[in-house]
């Protein structure tokens, strides 16, 4: 049994037709398996190999260079926290401070109880402007205060006893079903 959904591996196979270096394609295919299984395992690696027609050592390097690919388990949501110069002379220390006690971790990797939340720490994002900055999944968050971390946190923590109960949250990004629109009455000419 493959690592990878069938379809997830067709959608990696048509990648390299959109870059002019096909090899390009490593970096979105690695992101996309990633996506699928939270990380990156050995057999997702060399299916992805398979799938790219790339030689197996190649993928598997570029997935151990970045640190935004992960080879163990992490949290469903991540946290990476900037703690370059800026960020740290803007309070980068408290930021992690705060986090770890917030999801009740002890150390980058590791993953908070509930299976919600793990965090790294990262060099510059490139927002040095509005630091301290983390990127929380695919989003920039900034100017961070205390308060601001606990409501990421919690925010997150609602949605998921939200979507046990059935209860929508205002951070669900699922589109709502249409509403009917309310019947306009026109008054008759005459
Ligand atoms: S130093 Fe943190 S974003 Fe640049």
């Amino acid at each position: 049994m493959s690592a990878l959904s069938s379809h997830l591996l067709e959608e990696i196979k048509a990648l390299p037709a959109k870059y002019p270096q096909p090899r390009s394609a490593v970096m979105p295919a690695l992101d996309l398996a990633q996506e699928e299984l939270g990380h990156l395992t050995p057999e997702a690696m060399s299916e992805v190999a398979v799938a790219l027609q790339l030689d197996p050592g190649y993928v598997e390097g570029v997935a151990t260079f970045y640190t935004l690919f992960h080879l163990e388990p992490v949290g469903k949501h991540r946290f990476y926290v900037c703690t370059n110069l800026s960020c740290m002379l803007r309070g980068a220390e408290d930021v992690v401070d705060r986090l770890k006690a917030a999801i009740g971790v002890r150390e980058p990797g590791e993953v908070s109880k509930d299976g919600l939340f793990s965090y790294e720490e990262v060099e510059c994002l490139g927002a040095c402007e509005y630091a301290p900055v983390v990127r929380l999944d695919h989003r920039y968050e900034v100017d961070l205060t205390r308060g601001k971390i606990d409501s990421l946190v919690n925010d997150r923590r609602l949605v998921r006893s939200h979507v046990k109960t059935g209860v929508r949250s205002s951070l669900d990004t699922t589109p709502e079903p249409p509403r009917k629109k309310p019947v306009r009455r026109t008054k008759k000419s005459g």
